[in-house]
């Protein structure tokens, strides 16, 4: 099932935010929403998600239109949607906080299979299903949150900044198992400030700035494009050991704090 939206602009009563996107999401691939603060990423994953209406364009999923649909529909048709920040109930349990993704299901159970395989693909959440959702640490909220957003089965998720506030080695965790629901035949739209980390493990990349997409390819072509990382993966290179990159960097702190002082 491909997602393909065409003429996109939404906003949020104070004008449109987006505008005119364009963008495909291909069965089974990962394609990454890459941008800064503000960019409009989250007012995209919204939009596609249908918690908020677009202003005009149409978005087609497996053909048809849903842009008029509401975000319920759109769920029980397979696109679920894992907000930033998380989003959980910390004063509720990890069981009731993964129920909750199961809401569009008749009494709000979970289909048995997604719940399985939700707690396979996070062993951590599986031993601690009576635990208030709040004592998780960072790391383990987010792996909740993922593994809410499977409850309902779906075929594409909308994942709008996982690695947010984690550290580097809890990222390579996180990234490893969007790769796994890809492998599982899931399309996944990863929103990321992180551009360096999701351009390495997605098909294809799209960087959006001030509610445009201004650049979109294949995501290896995107990793060693010049612009990308004059603008956004310099950010990443002080997590790299790479001593060319390391010294890149210094070179542009140093030009800044000359520039400034
Ligand atoms: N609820 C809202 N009401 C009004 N304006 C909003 C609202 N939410 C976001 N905006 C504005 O829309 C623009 C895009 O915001 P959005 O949250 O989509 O950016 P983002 O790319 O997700 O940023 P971040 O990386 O910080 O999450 C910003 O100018 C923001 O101020
Ligand atoms: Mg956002």
């Amino acid at each position: 099932m491909s997602l393909e939206l065409s003429g996109i602009s939404a906003g949020y009563g104070t004008g449109p935010v987006l505008h005119d996107i364009n963008l495909v999401v291909p069965p089974g691939e990962i394609v990454t929403l890459i941008g800064a603060n503000g960019a409009g990423k989250s007012t995209l994953a919204k939009t596609i998600s249908g918690l908020l209406p677009s202003l005009s364009g149409q978005i087609l999923w497996n053909g048809q239109r849903i842009d008029r649909l509401p975000t319920a529909e759109r769920l029980s048709r397979g696109i679920a949607h894992v907000p930033e920040g998380r989003q959980l109930f910390t004063g509720m349990t990890v069981e009731d906080n993964l129920g909750l993704g199961a809401s569009i299901r008749p009494r709000g159970q979970p289909e048995p299979s997604a719940r399985a395989e939700a707690l396979r693909l996070f062993p951590v959440i599986a031993e601690r299903l009576g635990d208030m959702a709040g004592n998780f640490s960072g790391g383990q909220q987010q792996m909740l949150a993922i593994a809410r957003g499977l409850m309902s089965s779906p075929h594409l998720i909308i994942l709008d900044e996982p690695s947010l506030g984690l550290a580097p080695k809890l990222v390579a965790e996180i990234f490893d198992l969007i790769k796994g629901l890809r492998d599982r035949g899931m399309s996944i739209l990863l929103a990321e400030q992180n551009a360096r980390a999701a351009l390495s493990i997605a098909d294809r990349g799209a960087v959006i700035e001030n509610g445009r997409i201004v650049l979109e390819g294949k995501a290896s072509d995107l990793l060693h494009s010049s612009d990308i990382a004059e603008r956004y993966l310099g950010v990443g290179v002080a997590a790299t050991a790479d001593p060319a990159e390391v010294a890149k960097m210094a070179a542009r702190l140093r030009a800044f704090v000359w520039e400034k002082g």
